[in-house]
């Protein structure tokens, strides 16, 4: 399951909803920056490390080698469980290959992201996911879960804070890292989390190799991928489809069915291009109705039309089965909608999502207007139930982005999901 903006397409819902149908859900990728919602009934549950199959018991949840663990935030989340009386222990797995984010993470994402890329703040999460992803990269000062039950982890940890130390001060950073209490704290974490750490490729392949059924859940949205998104202004990682496979070491020939979440408009946090961005009131209607507030930072989420050459572009590279257009009743109430049907640049008429940052900043909407539908449809079980102008838009949507619809939200409940006929 893909998202297929720029994140929060209510990935979590979906893949809480799916989870019945699998054994296994993995999380593969991105880390703490990642705020995952599920409703059930009064209760919410905002999840950021563990998979958001985790509420439906009997399914194996698993954090793959791609994931960035903040071992804090991790914990955190387990107590939450836990008091809501889930209990993580035989249900949740951690890869041992998963890189470790410290707080010099964070203090160098807090520094970098108050500078400017090409003009603008990146606007991360501050959940030092870029450093700690830059740092595994580079291999030289990076740690994983399995390091943190070995000899010389302690060493490990002196000689980072000491290179860290200087490369902090050397950007103006005055943050103070003691590596004795680091690696205490840690230690505390590395024990608590012991039970839960394991190879979890094998485990998965095992699965596969025995029948099991495995749902992928992506993190963030393809437009958010490090190699393939709106770069710089994207996350660190492979968020899109193409990032399965590396972040999970499940190959390519298990992969059947890809489906691709995106809200029936647009949102974004944080900086960079946005086309179809709204600066008016109906752009803050969208956010008002939608309680469009980021789900990790709380920030306000910046609010667009739906744009059909993005989600083209996004759902092809992700090998896209099939839409879930999730928010649906969020526009119920607007006099007309609009969907983004291509762009224009330099007086020619685009078809096809630009590469280059300058070329998306520089492009204009061309669109389509479709009435509004003025009926409350988050009661609406059925796909014909819908009113024929909410079901025109989405008729448009499926032939722009040139794939079926297979389900359709217009609530955050579970039972507020619609499943076209054959689809489930
Ligand atoms: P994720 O990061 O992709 O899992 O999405 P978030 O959880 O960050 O944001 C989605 C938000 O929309 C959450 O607050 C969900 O409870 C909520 N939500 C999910 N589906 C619907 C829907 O169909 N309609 C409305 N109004 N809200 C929804
Ligand atoms: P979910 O999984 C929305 C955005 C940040 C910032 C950029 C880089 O809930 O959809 P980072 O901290 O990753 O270095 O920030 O990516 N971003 C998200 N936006 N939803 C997310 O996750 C996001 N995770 C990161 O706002 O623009
Ligand atoms: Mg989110």
């Amino acid at each position: 399951m893909i998202g297929l903006q720029w994140g929060d397409e209510a990935k979590g819902k979906l893949v809480d909803l799916m989870t019945s149908q699998f054994d296994y859900v993995v999380r593969y990728q991105g880390g703490s920056n990642a705020g995952h919602t599920v409703v059930i009934g009064e209760q919410v549950y905002k999840l950021h490390h563990i998979p958001s199959g985790i509420l439906n018991s009997g399914v194996m949840n698993v954090i793959a080698p791609g994931v960035v663990l903040n071992p804090a935030t991790i914990l955190e989340e387990i107590r939450g469980l836990d008091q809501r009386r889930i209990d993580v222990s035989a249900n949740l797995r951690i890869s041992d290959r998963a890189h470790v984010v410290f707080p010099w993470h964070i203090a160098e994402d807090r520094v970098t992201n108050a500078a400017s890329v090409a003009g603008e703040s990146i606007g991360t999460t501050l959940r030092g996911i870029g450093p700690c992803y830059r740092d595994k990269y580079a291999r030289s000062h990076a740690i994983r879960m399995g390091d943190l039950y070995r000899p010389g982890f302690r060493e490990r940890i002196e000689t980072i804070v000491e290179a860290k130390h200087r490369a902090l001060s050397s950007l103006g950073s005055t943050e103070a890292l003691d590596a004795n209490a680091i690696y205490s704290e840690f230690s505390g974490y590395a024990q608590r989390l012991q039970p839960l750490v394991t190879e979890t490729t094998d485990l998965l392949l095992d699965a596969l190799d025995a029948g099991k059924k495995v749902l992928f859940e992506g993190a963030q949205g393809a437009l958010l991928d490090i190699d393939h998104g709106t770069f710089p202004f994207v996350t660190s990682s492979n968020s899109s489809g193409v990032g399965i496979c590396a972040g999970s070491g499940v190959p390519p020939r298990w992969i059947q069915r890809v489906l691709g979440v995106a809200k029936a408009y647009t949102t974004r946090v944080g900086g960079g291009p946005f086309p179809t961005e709204l600066h008016d009131d109906v752009g803050q209607r969208i956010r008002d109705l939608g309680k469009e507030y980021g789900t990790t930072t709380g920030r306000p989420r910046r609010c667009g039309w739906f744009d059909a050459v993005a989600v083209r572009y996004t759902s092809r590279l992700s090998g896209v089965s099939g839409l879930s257009i999730m928010m649906l009743d969020v526009l119920s109430q607007l006099p007309e909608v609009k969907i983004c049907v291509a762009y224009q640049l330099d007086g020619e008429r685009l078809e096809r999502f630009p590469s280059h940052l300058e070329d998306l900043r520089r492009v204009t909407p061309i669109y389509e207007t479709i009435p509004g539908w003025d009926t409350d449809v988050t009661q609406i079980r059925r796909m014909s139930q819908l009113p024929s102008g909410a079901r025109r838009y989405l008729e448009r949507i499926s032939e722009l982005v040139r794939r079926p619809i297979d389900v359709v939200s217009v609530g955050p409940d579970r039972a507020q999901t619609i499943f076209a006929d054959g689809a489930s």
